[in-house]
């Protein structure tokens, strides 16, 4: 199902106010993980959104955690897309702007073919929409076809979610 089967993931978000700046309010999704029928429930939750993706594009740094789960799942493959300066050259970048502040994330240019490659992005948050606008900038650049894009929780009130380009998005938690 599209849907989550209980409402323990919602209540076990750990919120934490001006953080990591003020004025931010932040979702700390770390306890949904660490509990196992609230990560099975979330993770299959992705996997329907999957549909005929070949490959989950995981964002730094929850989302290698959510990607990791959905891929083995779907036995399809895992791609870490990483924040700036862990991955050695040759990379595509692109960079973008935060809540707080500017970040740039990478991914291989060498060694893994996209062209053609179906992809399903995960997330663990949807806030602005700069992270994953540029995940899916980054993929498609690099040959990729984004087929959908899902996140955990979406905050609605900062309007990612049209910020994005159109692409088929799923949030299991609107808050
Ligand atoms: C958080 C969250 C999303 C992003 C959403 O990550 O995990 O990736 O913000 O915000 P946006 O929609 O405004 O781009 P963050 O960059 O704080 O780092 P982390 O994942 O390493 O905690
Ligand atoms: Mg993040």
């Amino acid at each position: 199902a599209l849907a989550l089967a209980s409402d323990d993931v919602a209540r076990l978000i750990r919120w934490a106010d001006d953080f990591p700046q003020p004025g931010v309010r932040f979702a700390d999704l770390t306890p949904v993980f660490a509990d196992a029928a609230a990560f099975a429930d979330v993770t299959d939750a992705l996997v329907a959104v999957g549909r005929d993706a070949d490959l989950i594009a995981g964002i730094d740094a929850r989302g290698f955690l959510l990607g990791a789960g959905v891929a083995r799942a779907m036995r399809a493959g895992v791609l870490a897309v990483r924040k700036a300066g862990k991955l050695p050259p040759p990379v595509h970048s692109c960079s973008y702007s935060l809540e707080y502040g500017c970040a740039t994330l990478e991914i291989p240019a060498d060694g893994i073919d996209l062209t053609g490659r179906r992809v399903l992005v995960i997330d663990d948050v949807l806030a602005t929409g700069g992270t994953l606008g540029a995940t899916v900038e980054l993929l498609e650049a690099a040959g990729a076809e984004v087929v959908s894009i899902a996140v955990v929780l979406e905050l609605e009130a900062l309007g990612g979610r049209g910020r994005l380009p159109d692409r088929p998005l799923t949030s299991l938690l609107k808050i």
